[in-house]
């Protein structure tokens, strides 16, 4: 696999993986005159949905805006909760609330980032209407125990798959489980449009609707409509369509998503290797034979995690925290309720550098300086009560 991206330094937390095709294909798509939803929105979509095993796939202008369809879609609105770790991006909880529903916090699980089947039970009410587990690290989540008392409950399942194209359940991709599935095609993720976004619909009269409500409303795409005198505004919409700019873009890396995949499972096998011997260091699981992974996050003793983030930072490694977490955020505090196991294991993260075009060597770094700042802090209260104890007694 080549790479053309010199975006910034093997150090960045994450970073965009081009091909070095992609700018033909915008530029032919250029010259098309076509930029809005188009012929190439449309091939992008058909060989997503190839990909995927799945009959349609509908493409949208971000990941936010695919939930925020796929939420409506299932019928979300004012009054009803969905079901929605607090360990996520804001664009989770944004999505929600803009379908005029609330947020209902859960917890996950320590292990692996994720909901549980029992975490989303506990917080079912008489108010939900959909449960949006989210697919952290890119890793599967299988509601199997609680499936039939959400079909039951006419509960619908909305995944947040945004860190999770390409990866697999029971046999299959995610997304042709027959759940709305969310994708992001965003800069950083394993496939990037630049910005995109993609739902995978339950079924075909779905996709029709998702289809209108991205174009707001409209009955026909624009090369129709630029045929006939008037058009018709059949439904509430929104300016969500994915541009043919972008789709060429996408369609550029899902031709070398399968090198890609490869590789983001190589190198984050690495990182657990060489992170296991690391005393203090807990790799999150991913589960990395079934997903391609998003990002290699470890936990770290909390009491150490904010000084271990600015040690590395000072060695120019750019380490993250993926997520503050939504119930503590200002804007979402009205939904806010205790969540413990969320908050202790918020306080522990750290998101190593993690994308295709880091080496073997700089993985080997990171681990090296993650170990020495683990190590330094571990000694900085010995080294204080050692001084405070030489004070002492000189006097
Ligand atoms: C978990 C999660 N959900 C939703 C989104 C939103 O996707 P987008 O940035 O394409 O709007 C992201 C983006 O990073 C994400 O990480």
């Amino acid at each position: 696999m080549t790479s053309v991206t010199s975006l910034s330094g093997p150090a960045a937390n994450a970073r965009p993986f081009l091909h070095g095709t992609e700018l033909a294909a915008i530029s032919r798509v250029l010259q098309t005159g076509q930029y809005g939803h188009g012929p190439e929105t449309d091939k992008f979509e058909r060989e997503l949905a190839a990909y995927l095993g799945v009959d349609a796939v509908v493409a949208v202008a971000t990941g936010t805006a695919a939930l925020h369809l796929a939420l409506l879609a299932a019928g979300v609105g004012p009054a009803d909760e969905v079901v929605v770790p607090s360990l996520t991006f804001c664009a989770s909880v944004q999505a929600i609330l803009a379908t005029g529903a609330r947020p209902r916090f859960v917890e996950v699980d320590p292990a692996t980032l994720c909901v549980t089947p029992e975490y989303v039970e506990a917080g079912l009410t008489a108010a939900t209407r959909a449960v949006m587990p989210v697919l952290y690290g890119g890793r599967a989540v299988d509601l199997g125990p609680i499936r039939d008392q959400l079909a039951e409950r006419e509960i619908a399942v909305v995944e947040d798959a945004a860190h999770a194209f390409g990866s697999l359940i029971a046999g299959g991709h995610v997304g042709a489980t027959g759940d709305l599935t969310c994708f992001s095609f965003d800069a950083i993720k394993a496939l990037t449009c630049g910005d995109g976004g993609a739902i995978v619909p339950r079924t075909a009269t779905e996709a029709d609707q998702l289809r209108r409500a991205r174009l707001l409303g409209m009955t026909a795409p624009r090369e129709q409509r630029v045929r006939t005198v008037s058009y018709q505004v059949a439904a509430t919409g929104f300016r969500y369509h994915l541009s043919t700019l972008h789709a060429a873009i996408g369609r550029v890396q899902l031709a070398h998503f399968d090198e890609v995949a490869a590789s983001r499972r190589r190198l984050w096998r690495r990182y657990a290797d060489v992170l296991t011997v690391i005393p203090g260091v807990t790799v999150v699981d991913l589960d990395v034979a079934n997903t391609v992974p998003f990002n290699c996050v470890v936990r770290v003793p909390s009491s150490a995690r904010d000084a271990i983030h600015a040690r590395l930072h000072a060695a120019g490694i750019q380490a993250g925290v993926h997520y503050p977490p939504n119930h503590m955020q200002p804007a979402f505090a009205r939904w806010s309720r205790p969540l413990p196991v969320t908050e202790a294991v918020a306080s522990e993260l750290l998101s190593l550098p993690f994308h295709p075009g880091l080496t073997d060597d700089d993985i080997d770094y990171v681990a090296a300086r993650l170990g020495a700042a683990i190590a330094d802090e571990r000694a900085a209260p010995d080294r204080r009560s050692a001084t405070a104890a030489g004070q002492h007694g000189g006097r």
